[in-house]
């Protein structure tokens, strides 16, 4: 029924059926600054988007197009003058890519005086950044034509905000690599002051670095508006405002140059890098397609890099394929102990971007994580509550966890496919008895947790009673009894629900491990997937800035401390020892 959502975003792509031969530029009278480009409005961004974290396992015999030998996508960033542009015309001499700058893209429109020229000067003028809106259609548009996605394309100075980095991810755009090009702040201004064009041929000079061939060339050459002193300190700012969370959307893809040596040099570094990605391509492109590969699983040669578990689990917001990367193994081991018949279930997954106690709920993940499971059910035929517990008590104590407030609206409004399947297959509902209506088959609970004063446990009870063999998975549950409003725990019963939250199986569970009291560097994690042990993982870094994950260790039932520690010490097992020194891990991790 559903399976045909869970295809890449290829086919899917609100631009895949614009006919971009018949419109070669912008039609600036189009734009209006509230961004009035009908194809490109927030609406169908949000509504495309959703399709591009879905993953559902396809249909055995469902062709899946994944596009073969496919063209390089590159994406190069760095500080004003860092160097992008002199980059940009060598990578384009030797791979053909299609160059697409933005900020040659606004010039552009500036000298010719459009609407968007005219309204993009003021903040080129003065180093800002141009707003959003008009930068992703240009270059959603721009990225649309037939010769990108033929020869490839270079995507220079996009993104230069999250939110630009994030309108690419909802459109499923990615690079194959994102370079940075890192260069000294002193030298960036120089290189900015000395910088010269010619309007002529477009190429970049530097009065000192790369004088003009000939006092011709010499005597049309021009200086950006924007090349001061103090507009390239200003444009530097934004740059550092916004490098670190663009990165963290690419950290995986990331290839960082040292921009501060010959322009030849710091290209031979790019040449390699691309010339190897090239033939991994083309290697790739070699192999059958399958029926029923999934092109997500194609997407990201860097899963296999992680040797297990991905890296980088401290860059937060996750990368799309971190984040897939997690839904997917969740989505199995819920899968294999659902067949296995298993009922009462739990998921436990505490990866950064989840971890309610370092933050409340990173809801989009969430959110992300429960549509995934939950389409992926609904896809075998079952039909699925996905439950969000509501307002409890009365008075000051009516309300419900702050982590939950608004979930249950976020879930209606989310994008749950075009197949019917919300309000038949996958229903909304919250926790309690009278939930469990006859033709559901199984319950997603969403993060039950006990309210300040109020306890969720009696209502699951019941809920679950009526749910009967029907299988009840809850998603990083928190049932420890906590105290009180009035700061006193509640004591009446207190057993018996601590029981009762200890009688759900762990079907998964994933969490990082830290020096007692720290949340940095992560030192490891610990995985487990149903039916496999729990697998105990030590990080380490790896020359250039990379790091991996390496198997230390597996334990049938949850390893104490005191068996960490003695994993990451390299001590046999079963030694008697006390949990403390070195390796008392992040307090409260068990
Ligand atoms: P844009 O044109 O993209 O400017 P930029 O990112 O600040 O980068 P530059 O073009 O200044 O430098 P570059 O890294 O290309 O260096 P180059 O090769 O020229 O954007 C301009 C404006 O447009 C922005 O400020 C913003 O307002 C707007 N804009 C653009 N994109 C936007 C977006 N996505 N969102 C919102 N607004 C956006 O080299 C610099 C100099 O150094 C040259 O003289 C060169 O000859 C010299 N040089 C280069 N390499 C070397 C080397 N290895 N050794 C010595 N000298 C070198």
């Amino acid at each position: 029924m559903l399976a045909s959502s869970s295809s890449t975003a290829i086919s899917l792509h609100p631009l895949a059926n614009y006919n971009a031969s018949a419109t070669p530029s912008l039609n600036p009278s189009s734009l209006s600054f509230s961004s009035s480009y009908s194809y490109l409005s927030p609406l169908s961004f949000r509504l495309h988007s959703s399709k591009t974290h879905l993953r559902i396992t396809p249909k055995k015999g469902l062709r899946v197009s994944c596009s073969t030998n496919e063209p390089l996508k590159v994406m190069i960033s760095g500080a004003p003058a860092s160097g992008k542009g002199t980059q940009c015309e060598l990578i384009v001499q030797k791979f053909g890519l299609v160059h697409i700058s933005t900020g040659d893209l606004l010039r552009a429109e500036v000298s010719s005086g459009t609407e968007i020229g005219n309204k993009a000067k003021e903040f080129m003028n003065s180093g800002r950044l141009v707003p959003d809106e008009i930068v992703t259609a240009m270059v959603t548009v721009r990225l649309s034509r037939q010769d990108a996605k033929e020869k490839g394309w270079l995507l220079d100075g996009y993104p230069r905000s999250f939110a630009q980095a994030q309108s690419l991810e909802e459109l499923n755009i990615r690079p194959d690599i994102y370079i940075v090009l890192d260069v000294p702040d002193e030298i960036l201004i120089d290189r900015c002051v000395g910088r010269r064009l010619d309007p002529v041929t477009g190429k970049i000079y530097h009065l000192k670095n790369f004088p003009p061939e000939s006092e011709e060339i010499k005597a049309r050459l021009v200086t950006r508006a924007d090349d001061t002193e103090e507009k390239v300190k200003s444009r530097l700012e934004i740059y550092k405002q916004n490098a670190a969370a663009i990165s963290s959307t690419y950290s995986s893809i990331t290839n960082k140059i040292d921009g501060n040596r010959p322009k030849e040099i710091i290209f031979k570094d790019i040449d390699s890098l691309l010339s190897q990605l090239l033939k991994d391509k083309t290697a790739k492109s070699m192999k059958p397609v399958l029926q029923t590969e999934n092109c997500l699983d194609q997407a990201s040669s860097n899963e296999e890099k992680w040797r297990g578990i991905p890296t980088r689990l401290n860059n937060i917001p996750h990368s799309r394929e971190i984040r897939n990367y997690f839904y997917d193994d969740v989505l199995q081991a819920t899968q294999r102990a659902v067949n296995d018949g298993r009922t009462r279930l739990k998921v436990e997954i505490n990866i950064p971007e989840l971890n309610p106690e370092m933050d409340v709920y990173r809801i989009g993940t969430l959110m992300e994580l429960v549509r995934v499971i939950a389409l992926s059910f609904a896809d075998d035929g079952k039909r699925v509550k996905v439950c969000v517990q509501g307002s409890m008590g009365e008075g000051a104590l009516a309300g419900m966890p702050l982590q939950l407030a608004g979930t249950r609206k976020i879930l209606e409004f989310m994008d749950w496919g075009n197949y019917g399947a919300m309000g038949t297959f996958i229903k909304i509902g919250s926790i309690g008895a009278k939930e469990v209506d006859e033709e559901d088959d199984m319950f997603i609970l969403v993060a039950p947790q006990n309210a300040v004063g109020n306890c969720i446990i009696d209502d699951l009870r019941a809920m679950t009673d009526a749910a009967g063999k029907r299988p009840v998975i809850l998603i990083n549950p928190r049932l420890k009894d906590l105290p009180g409003s009035s700061g006193i725990m509640q004591t009446m019963g207190r057993d018996k629900r601590l029981e009762y939250a200890a009688s759900f199986e762990s079907c998964y569970f994933f969490r990082l491990l830290y020096y007692a009291g720290t949340q940095y560097p992560i030192m490891g994690a610990i995985r487990m997937t149903y039916p496999y042990d729990y697998e105990l993982y030590k990080r380490v870094d790896e020359p250039s800035g990379k790091e991996k994950y390496v198997s230390l260790s597996t334990f049938k039932e949850r390893p104490t401390i005191d068996e960490i520690n003695d994993a990451f010490l390299g001590k046999p097992r079963n030694k008697d020892k006390k949990a403390s020194g070195i390796w008392g891990f992040l307090s409260g991790v068990f």
